[in-house]
């Protein structure tokens, strides 16, 4: 039988320390090993995540002060800490999306139904024979309420730019931090090639309270609406934005206590998943708190007509809310469309494909929980 040296001992008794500090978050064994095989990669990677640049740079770049990294940051990920904030990125779609504490992390669900709605953005101005409908092609205005990471927003412009090549997305978001990643995302994804350079004019973000109005006045007025009724009359035939979509805090203060798992209720944002009233505001009327950001962002889509609005949503009880909402606020006569957590993939035996709404029949697309309402 070959011995090992003691080096190699000494890896092996570390590698099981480690794993032992990574289990209580990772479950089974072979999570374990993957997640530990990431995080070794990552502190010997020279793009440390930002929040442990100053630890690594106050021990130093050796083989010690980097193992001490390592078993440091393995025990905070056996605590819950997200391991997407230990590496600094997550995958979605083709883009690298990075991550950081305040911001919260985009989730693979989120990616499915926006990959899903540019099918069919593509599909619906495919054959664009109309005027209206060339007008669309060369100018496609999209705006992202939440923007959070700007996951939404970038992945948009990469799947659709090239069909839309004069299109613009906007992302709004309340939260500061969140702001500045999503414009870093958006510089660090055509940095890595992920985006073309020219996406780089076709996405902003921006600071913005959707329960206050002013945000809203500048994209009235892009749109040459404000003191202009020939504008507005033409104008909204078209709507202000064409695509408006929006992953909002939706979780009740009681879901987040009970339902959330500990490494989301200790670590991610607050404000990023339990909706937060206004200053000065104790109700949303008869509508319940989990639901209020859709009653506004309805209010707001009455405004500016867009042929698309999609919320991510967390619940199929939720999206059924969200539709029968939909029918007061914002159009009587709209089609709605419930979409699972993988809306392209098969509905099980016990997944319904539609649902009855208040007299109305709801195609419910997919397979999961009920995770995105899509209004047209
Ligand atoms: C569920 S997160 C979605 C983030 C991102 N769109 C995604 O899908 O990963 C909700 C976002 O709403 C933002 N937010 C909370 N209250 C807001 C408000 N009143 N106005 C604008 N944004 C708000 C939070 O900062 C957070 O980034």
């Amino acid at each position: 039988m070959p011995c090992l040296s003691p080096p190699a001992i000494q890896r092996l008794h570390t590698n099981k320390a480690l794993l032992t500090a990574l289990l209580p978050t990772c479950k089974n064994m072979d999570s374990a090993r993957n997640e530990l095989r990431w995080i070794r990669e990552h502190v010997w990677s020279s793009t440390l995540a930002p929040q442990f640049q100053g630890i690594s740079e106050a021990n130093g770049n050796d083989e010690k002060s980097k193992n001490a990294l390592l078993n440091r940051l393995c025990r905070l990920r056996g605590r819950g800490y997200p391991l997407q904030y230990i590496l600094g990125t997550q995958p979605f779609g083709q883009l690298e999306i990075k991550c950081r504490p305040g911001v919260l992390i985009p989730r693979p669900e989120t990616e499915a139904w926006t990959t899903h709605l540019a099918d069919i953005v593509r599909k619906t101005w495919r054959a664009n024979k109309t005027k209206k409908e060339n007008d669309i092609i060369a100018n496609l205005r999209i705006l992202d309420l939440c923007t959070g990471s700007g996951c939404i927003a970038l992945l948009l412009c990469s799947l659709l730019s090239r069909k839309f090549p004069n299109m613009h997305v906007q992302g709004l978001d309340i939260e500061p931090r969140a702001v500045s990643l999503a414009k870093e995302n958006l510089a660090y994804n055509i940095e890595r090639g992920l985006l073309r350079q020219q996406n780089a004019n076709a996405v902003s973000f921006k600071g913005a309270n959707i329960f206050s109005t002013d945000w809203l006045a500048p994209i009235l007025k892009q749109a040459d609406l404000i003191d202009n009724r020939r504008f507005k009359q033409s104008a909204l035939e078209r709507g202000t934005v064409d695509i408006l979509v929006s992953n909002p805090p939706y979780i009740s203060q009681e879901g987040f206590d009970r339902d959330t798992e500990r490494s989301v209720r200790d670590h991610e944002p607050r404000l990023a998943l339990v909706p937060e009233l206004p200053a000065g505001i104790s109700s949303y009327g008869t509508v319940l708190p989990e639901d209020m950001f859709y009653a506004r962002i309805l209010n707001v889509a009455k405004v500016l007509q867009p042929r698309f609005v999609v919320f991510e949503v967390g619940s199929l009880a939720q999206a059924i809310r969200v539709v029968q909402m939909a029918r007061g606020r914002y159009r009587e006569a709209e089609e709605a469309e419930i979409w699972r957590d993988w809306p392209d993939m098969k509905p099980r035996e016990d997944e319904p494909e539609s649902v009855d709404v208040a007299g109305m029949t709801v195609p419910v697309r997919g397979s999961g929980n009920g995770r995105a309402v899509f209004l047209r």
